[in-house]
């Protein structure tokens, strides 16, 4: 890996983790100097830089190694790292902090019609989802066959256009599945922002930033708990 002595921290451009993720390294003592394309800022007191991407690409600049650090959903890290782990490999990145912000959980949703009791009435159901690598793990340890229709977005209008049976997405205020008729019936995961790193420490000066780091976030966040 190449080495560098800047710190670089990917986080998600537009969304639900953006402003609060840009609050949390505010008060971490991280001030940036936004560029005209506002992609790269330059941090001005420490050696971190931020790149501002879409968020399912922060786990892979993270494997690649264009990014030390990441603020990103559980629910995207998780579904890379299975992806990792399906085909019999180690991910690249971890978890390192929970962050407290953009809680969320990743859920079944069945139309008003659908008799759900257990997982066993998923038997045989096509389900739609962004996050077919949790999905997969989920059906498997329920020891349920079903169909995983991979969507990569409007994942909840999928049983009204017959694509699928029920959805399994993930679920913050409830608003998308009661503006489309779906009841949610079962919970895969409890999601939230967290702060990914690589899996193995960094063998130059960046670990030495990250630790600093780690310290300052870590005294921000207790002072919220
Ligand atoms: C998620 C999810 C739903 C929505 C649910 O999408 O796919 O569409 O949030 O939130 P609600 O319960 O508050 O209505 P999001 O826009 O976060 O991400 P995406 O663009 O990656 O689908
Ligand atoms: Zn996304
Ligand atoms: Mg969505």
């Amino acid at each position: 890996m190449k080495q560098r002595d800047r710190l670089r921290i990917a986080a998600q451009k537009s969304g639900r983790l953006s402003e609060a993720g840009r609050d949390l390294m505010a008060r971490s003592g991280l001030r940036f100097r936004e560029s005209r394309d506002r992609l790269f800022c330059y941090g001005e007191v420490e050696p971190v830089d931020l790149l501002l991407v879409r968020d399912d690409d922060i786990p892979g600049l993270i494997a690649e190694g264009v990014c030390d650090l990441g603020i990103v959903g559980r629910n995207v890290l998780l579904e890379q790292q299975l992806e990792y782990v399906q085909r019999g490999e180690v991910a690249p990145f971890q978890e390192l902090r929970r962050l407290g912000f953009g809680r969320c959980r990743l859920a079944l949703a069945v139309p008003s019609e659908f008799v759900y009791q257990d997982p066993t009435s998923l038997a045989g159901c096509r389900i739609a989802t962004s996050y077919p690598a949790l999905l997969s793990d989920w059906l498997r340890k329920q020891d349920v066959q079903a169909e995983v229709v991979t969507l990569s977005g409007s994942v909840e209008i999928a049983p009204k256009l017959g694509k699928a049976d029920l959805i399994c997405d993930l679920v913050s205020t409830g608003a998308t599945l009661a503006a489309n008729q779906l009841r949610e019936v079962a919970t895969l995961l409890e999601s939230e922002a967290v702060l990914a790193a690589p899996a193995e420490l960094m063998l130059d000066d960046r670990q030495t930033i990250v630790d600093r780091l780690i310290k300052r976030l870590d005294g921000v966040l207790q002072v919220r708990d």
